[in-house]
């Protein structure tokens, strides 16, 4: 496979003919060498059954071809036409109220339908043996943004066959899946399978073993979505790779399954968008967050298939991105292991929803900021990229991500302000501030690399789980449990032996005593003389062997254990049991890596992150200050600039500076 460093998203079809040589020839001038096309254009190359029309298209990969531009091409089925919809309406996606969502914007197909599935597989086999042997299309992308608007997705009659099918796989048997699903409660016993539905909207608060079922099948159909049409791509046009252009943290489908389709995993990074509800926050360890993250699918570098390259905005906008701003988000993707950046998009769009998504160039096409600043960055940058290709950072800890404990907490957050990615972020962002590298890993992938695991959240605990975070400890990890853990089975229903948390209670070295919801209230943790502020949740502990390093104080339980560390096997573990503010969570992760012996790469000021990537033993190292005043940041003597410049140790407002170590 060919490297690439920088690419583009652009929609040919959107434009007069007459414009694409220009814009094949500035694209080249600046440095572009990979465009990615037609995941949205269906209408236009099959505009009624079978009579396909690939010639505009041909001629765009042609124009860039001749500049030496190559070709990823998305499949169309996240936008089926309007002849399509005319013909077969019931391909548009049932709510769970079961009204019916429409043509006109995008995403309105359901990805159970028989009847779809014939229209995808009719485009996608001819779209496929068409490029075949064009040398310019050189991957594919299967719809887009898989997960995306998709809610809980569709409960019509087709998904509701497909659900009781995997039901039927996985229980065999009627009565266990009464069992699995605990129907006892309120007269939900079900005599076949034939009455089992998909959790349409109830009077009362739902089924919390069924709507986890339902959740994991619905990551299952759009994997397995993505495999029908990848199985066609495969078969017919072999030897051209397939990536999917994933949302960060998006919970929707599984990435740890869909990345198993995968040749290597893409994420579209847009960290002024419009949809945040805040723009005067903080979020550049957020962002951090969600790349580490997106390396855990493939366990390997990846790409980013839509970087923002202006102001973003449907019906709303956000902020306009400041001066550096734009380099510095792309270059914070590189330094967490991003090996080739598509800025997303070429030319701000005239028409549709996303006038204000604005690209690279202006509505005119007259090159602007965005332009000036791209082109100088990816001038500056590219032989950076080239060196880098297929490293990624070195990290002694990681985080385990699991999709099933954030599902089960979706179902009952216990607290209205609980949210599982934010519980992980409080971990993330201490160990970010402390500039100490961290992995994601999730539940099927190997513990024993890292020093430190944190385990957070382990709400769902099987004896299988249980036995490989006991091992990991048993062989020398250091592993952290927090509050909440060893509570439910597999199916989301409660352990009903044994003291909390169930399964690894000794391995904690903690029984519970009790447990406090904090509504309404926070608490306080008092650790070394020093009271914290502690949120959402209390896990009141008893030692039985582990040894209290917290407790709390407040309330009744004022004096009981909130925090301990217990040394079992060659290994150690802590258990947290309530939701640390940041100074707190501070205090925790220095505490964990000196027991464990792990290094931060730098002592910098707040705002100003550090990252590594590895090559054959040479380390470069990233410093990206995020905020918009100059920081003076001390470096080792061992560090050279790695493009020769004169290290005043200053770094400048929204300013990136790559050096090397040897
Ligand atoms: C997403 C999609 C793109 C486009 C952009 C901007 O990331 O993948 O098709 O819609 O957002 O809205
Ligand atoms: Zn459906």
């Amino acid at each position: 496979m060919n490297h690439y460093q920088f690419g583009v998203d652009y929609y040919p079809e959107h434009w007069p003919k007459e414009r694409w040589a220009t814009d094949a020839r500035m694209m080249r001038e600046m440095g572009i060498q990979i465009v990615r096309m037609a995941e949205f254009s269906w209408a236009k190359f099959e505009p009624s059954e079978g009579a396909f029309r690939f010639e505009d298209l041909d001629e765009a990969i042609d124009i860039l071809g001749r500049e030496g531009i190559d070709v990823i091409l998305g499949t169309p089925s996240a936008a089926p036409p309007a002849w399509i919809v005319e013909r077969d309406p019931d391909i548009q996606p049932l709510d769970w109220t079961m009204r019916r969502r429409h043509f006109g914007g995008r995403h309105h197909d359901c990805q159970s339908h028989p009847v779809y599935r014939a229209h995808i597989k009719r485009y996608v086999t001819a779209f496929a043996a068409h490029y075949a042997d064009n040398p310019h299309v050189v991957g594919w992308q299967v719809d887009n943004e898989l997960g995306n608007s998709h809610g809980d997705l569709c409960f019509c009659e087709h998904c509701e066959a497909r659900f009781r099918a995997w039901l039927k796989q996985k229980y065999v048997t009627i009565d266990e899946l009464n069992r699995a699903w605990g129907t006892a409660f309120w007269s939900q016993g079900y005599a076949s399978f034939d009455q089992v539905h998909a959790p349409r909207v109830t009077v009362t608060g739902l089924n919390p073993s069924q709507d986890l079922d339902w959740k994991r099948f619905t990551s299952n159909l759009i994997c397995e979505f993505h495999q029908f049409q990848a199985d066609i791509l495969r078969a017919h046009a072999p030897g051209k790779f397939i990536t999917h252009n994933l949302m960060g943290f998006c919970s929707k489908p599984s990435y740890y399954d869909l990345g198993k389709q995968l040749d290597f995993a893409s994420h579209d990074q847009y960290p002024g968008g419009h949809f945040h509800a805040r723009h005067d926050e903080y979020r550049a360890d957020w962002h951090a967050a969600e790349l580490d993250f997106i390396r855990a699918v493939k366990q390997k570098s990846f790409w980013i298939m839509e970087q923002q390259s202006g102001i973003t905005g449907w019906e709303i906008l956000g902020r306009a991105p400041k001066p550096g701003q734009i380099p510095l988000w792309a270059m914070q993707c590189v330094a967490h292991g991003a090996d080739t950046i598509v800025f997303f998009r070429w030319r701000s769009c005239a028409m549709g929803t996303e006038q204000y998504w604005h690209g690279i160039l202006p509505h005119n096409g007259v090159p602007g900021r965005y332009h000036r600043e791209i082109s100088a960055f990816m001038k500056k940058y590219a032989p950076l990229l080239k060196e880098l290709n297929g490293s990624v950072p070195k990290a002694e800890m990681a985080i385990l991500r699991s999709y099933d404990q954030e599902r089960a907490f979706d179902i009952q957050p216990h607290h209205p302000q609980h949210r599982y990615i934010q519980h992980l972020a409080t971990y993330y962002k201490a160990f970010h501030r402390a500039n100490v590298p961290v992995d994601f890993v999730g539940e099927e992938h190997d513990f024993t690399p890292y020093k430190v695991l944190i385990a957070p959240l382990q709400f769902l605990m099987t004896p299988e789980h249980a036995a490989k975070l006991r091992a990991y400890v048993e062989r020398g990890g250091t592993l952290v449990l927090t509050w909440r853990s060893g509570v439910k089975d597999g199916t989301n229903l409660c352990h009903t032996e044994g003291a909390l948390p169930c399964l690894v209670d000794d391995l904690c070295g903690v029984a519970l005593a009790e447990y406090d919801c904090l509504r309404d209230t926070t608490g306080l943790v008092h650790w070394d003389g020093v009271d914290y502020p502690c949120d959402i949740w209390c896990d009141v502990l008893e030692t039985t062997t582990a040894e209290p390093i917290a407790v709390y104080a407040h309330e009744f339980y004022a004096g009981s254990p909130a925090i301990t560390r217990n040394r079992y096997g060659k290994g150690t573990v802590y258990y947290v049991g309530t939701q640390m503010a940041p100074e707190l969570a501070d205090r925790f992760a220095c505490e964990l890596c000196a027991d464990a012996g792990i290094k931060p790469l730098l002592v910098t000021p707040h705002g100003v992150e550090v990252t590594h990537r590895v090559v054959d033993g040479k380390r470069y190292l990233f410093l990206l200050n995020h905020l918009e005043t100059s920081q003076r940041v001390d470096v080792p003597a061992s560090w050279r600039t790695w493009d020769d410049a004169d290290w005043s140790g200053e770094l400048s407002e929204l300013g990136v500076q790559v050096f090397v170590e040897e």
